[in-house]
């Protein structure tokens, strides 16, 4: 299949009740898990870049390898550009296949942060590929940026409802809810009130970022709220580094390195599994 659009797959999570799970790849052999989980679990899937991922690859090799995978299953699969100030780097994803981008003007004001966001939507929409756009402050650390805790913000519910009217197309919205990037230091304090408050007035689906480490329970209620992308990417990090070197461990001289990117490979696809078990998609790849 090729390389799926975004917005109509998070529309009918949305309406459908479940997460579509979204992980920041690292190299081939973690788009490989990735696709390959979604395959196993016939679920839609987002496969999305930290812009340092893409500066260390490269757009186009990143788009073939994604495409390629994506031929070579029947579920669908979409590309993502996650936290981007960007546009240049918006450009560059959008040329080579992505099929949706983020901006991040969550650092900036509200008025400037809906006039760079504005500048974002036309490139976007111009080339045929949704937005996601973030307003509030997610806390932790994403990428090169880093929030404290006493500088997170929630999204403001009058800020929401006016950032949204502007874009009427955003293929996914993401206010701050509580939730934070990395590993959560204490118990996440996720605002549902404010997420309800925020749905009952924005029809968008919402994006959930900071979902590593975030229990079952907590996942269910955010999006049987709303949220219909759900964003992981330290835990998959953190198992690409865990694959290798658990069996560095168990096998010290081991010096052939093709059972290293197997372990990594095993270990990354069963959380891949894990997650898209816990978000509802299972299943739901014929849906969109
Ligand atoms: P985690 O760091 O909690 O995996 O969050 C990822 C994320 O939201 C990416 O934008």
């Amino acid at each position: 299949m090729s390389i799926a659009y975004m917005k109509p797959m998070l529309k009918t999570a949305q309406n459908g009740n479940y997460g579509v799970a979204a992980f920041n790849m690292i190299d081939y052999n973690s788009a490989r898990a990735v696709v390959d989980g979604a395959q196993e679990m016939n679920a839609p899937v987002i496969i999305q870049l930290s812009v340092k991922t893409i500066k260390l690859w490269g757009f186009k090799p990143i788009g073939d390898w994604v495409r390629s995978l994506s031929n070579d299953v029947d579920v669908p699969v979409a590309l993502h550009l996650d936290h981007c100030t960007d546009l240049d780097v918006i450009r560059g994803c959008i040329d080579a296949g992505w099929t949706s981008v983020m901006f991040d003007g969550s650092a900036l004001p509200f008025e400037e942060n809906m006039r760079q966001t504005k500048l974002a939507y036309d490139v976007a929409t111009s080339g045929g590929v949704g937005l996601e756009a973030e307003i509030g402050a997610i806390g932790g650390t994403e990428d090169d940026k880093f929030v404290s805790e006493d500088d997170a913000i929630l999204a403001n519910v009058d800020e929401c409802i006016e950032f949204c009217k502007n874009f009427p197309e955003l293929a996914v919205f993401a206010p701050a809810i509580g939730t934070a990037h990395g590993v959560y230091k204490g118990e996440p304090k996720i605002a549902y009130d404010r997420l309800k408050e925020i749905t009952n007035v924005v029809d968008i689906p919402i994006a959930l970022h900071g979902g590593t480490g975030l229990t079952g329970d907590q996942f269910s209620r955010c999006i049987s709220s709303g949220c219909a992308k759900v964003n992981i990417s330290t835990m998959h990090k953190l198992q690409f580094i865990e694959g290798f070197t658990a069996l560095k461990v168990e096998k010290p001289t081991l010096g052939e390195p093709i059972p290293f990117i197997s372990a990594q490979y095993d270990l990354m696809k069963q959380g891949v599994m894990e997650m898209i078990s816990l978000f509802g998609s299972e299943g739901k790849a014929n849906k969109v």
